[in-house]
C-alpha cells in the first residue's frame, strides 16, 4: 500500500519505519529538510539494533529504507497515497492547514488518519470533504516497539474505514484497540490525571518523588513511575494535555495541579530540559 506519513518527528519516524518494515511504501513528508534526514538517519539506526538482535536481517534493513521517500511537499507526497497519516505538530491550526491540503491532494478513496494526542478527530474531519474517510489512529513512542494503537472514531468515521485501518494495524502486528471521540481518548484521559495526582502528591508533600514512583512499580506492577513517566512524556506536553481534558470536560477534577504549572513555568520540563522531577545532567 503507498502510505504518505506528513511530519519527520519522533513519532513520524517510528510510524514510517513501521509500516516500511512490513513491505508498505511509504512517502514521509516534513517541512523541513534537516528533519527528513533527521528522520531517516533515525529510522536506519533503529533498523541496526533489530538487525544487532537478529530480529531482521541486513537485507530486510536495506530493503526497508528502499520502500521510504522523503518529500518536503505535501501535495506530491500525498498524490498516490491509499493511506495518508498526519503526524506533525500539535497544534490544531497546524493540524487543519495539512488537512486542508491533504483533502485537495489525496486521490478520492484515501482514507485520512490523525496521530493526535488530543485534539477531536470529529473536528478534524469536519474540515475535509470526506469526514467518513477521517480516522485517529494513535500510536505510541517508540512505535517501532509499543504494541498499542488507540483507533478513535470520529462521529462521522465510516464502518469501513475503521475495519480497514484495524485490519491494517494488525497486519503492523499491532494491537488496535477501539474508542470513541473524546478529549483525551482513553489513553490519556486515564494516563493523564494519575500523573497529575503523582505530581499533588509532591506538591503536598505525601511522599518524596522517587517514593511515588516505587510505590506505583512494586505495587501496580507499573514499568515505569508516573514521575518518571511524566519526565519522559515532557511536562509540558502533559500540561497542555490536562488543559485539553478540564477545558474540553469542564470537570474541576481534571485541574492541572499547580506544581504542575510551576516547573513548567520554570523550564524543567524533564528528561529533554535536563531537569524535572529527576535530574538527568548527570
Ligand atoms: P515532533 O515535534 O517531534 O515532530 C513534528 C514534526 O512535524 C516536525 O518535524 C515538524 O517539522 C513537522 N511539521 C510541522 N508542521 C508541518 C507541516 N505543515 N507539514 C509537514 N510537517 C510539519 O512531534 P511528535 O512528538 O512526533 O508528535 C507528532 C504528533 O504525534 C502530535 O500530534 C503528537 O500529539 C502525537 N503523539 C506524540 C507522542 C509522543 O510521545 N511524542 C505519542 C503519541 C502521539
Amino acid at each position: 500500500m503507498n502510505v504518505s506519513i506528513i511530519g519527520a518527528g519522533t513519532m513520524g519516524n517510528g510510524i514510517a519505519h513501521v509500516f516500511a518494515q512490513h513491505g508498505h511504501d511509504v512517502t514521509l513528508v516534513d517541512l523541513d529538510q534537516d528533519r527528513l534526514d533527521a528522520a531517516f538517519a533515525t529510522i536506519d539506526k533503529n533498523l541496526g539494533r533489530q538487525v544487532a538482535k537478529e530480529l531482521l536481517t541486513a537485507t530486510e534493513q536495506e530493503e526497508t529504507l528502499g520502500r521510504i521517500t522523503l518529500g518536503t511537499s505535501i501535495s506530491d507526497g500525498v498524490r498516490e497515497a491509499a493511506l495518508v497519516i498526519e503526524a506533525a505538530t500539535e497544534n490544531p491550526e497546524v493540524k487543519a492547514q495539512i488537512f486542508k491540503s491533504i483533502d485537495e491532494d489525496a486521490p478520492e478513496a484515501a482514507i485520512l488518519a490523525t496521530n493526535t494526542s488530543s485534539i477531536s478527530i470529529t473536528q478534524i474531519a469536519g474540515g475535509t470533504s470526506r469526514p467518513d474517510h477521517v480516522i485517529g489512529m494513535h500510536f505510541f513512542n517508540p512505535v517501532p516497539v509499543m504494541k498499542l494503537v488507540e483507533i478513535v472514531r470520529g462521529l462521522e468515521t465510516s464502518d469501513e474505514t475503521f475495519a480497514k485501518i484495524r485490519d491494517l494495524s494488525e497486519g503492523l502486528g499491532k494491537t488496535p484497540v477501539e474508542v470513541n471521540d473524546f478529549p483525551g481518548f482513553v489513553s490519556n484521559r486515564v494516563l493523564m490525571p494519575m500523573i497529575n495526582e503523582a505530581i499533588t502528591c509532591v506538591m503536598e508533600g505525601v511522599a518524596e518523588p522517587q517514593a511515588i514512583d516505587d510505590v506505583m512499580c512494586l505495587g501496580m506492577a507499573h514499568p515505569m513511575g508516573p514521575l518518571t513517566l511524566a519526565d519522559f512524556i515532557g511536562l509540558d506536553v502533559c500540561l497542555a494535555i490536562m488543559e485539553v481534558l478540564h477545558r474540553e470536560l469542564g470537570d474541576s477534577k481534571y485541574r492541572p495541579s499547580p506544581l504542575l504549572r510551576k516547573m513548567v513555568a520554570a523550564g524543567r520540563l524533564g528528561r529533554k530540559a535536563g531537569r524535572g522531577f529527576y535530574d538527568y545532567t548527570g
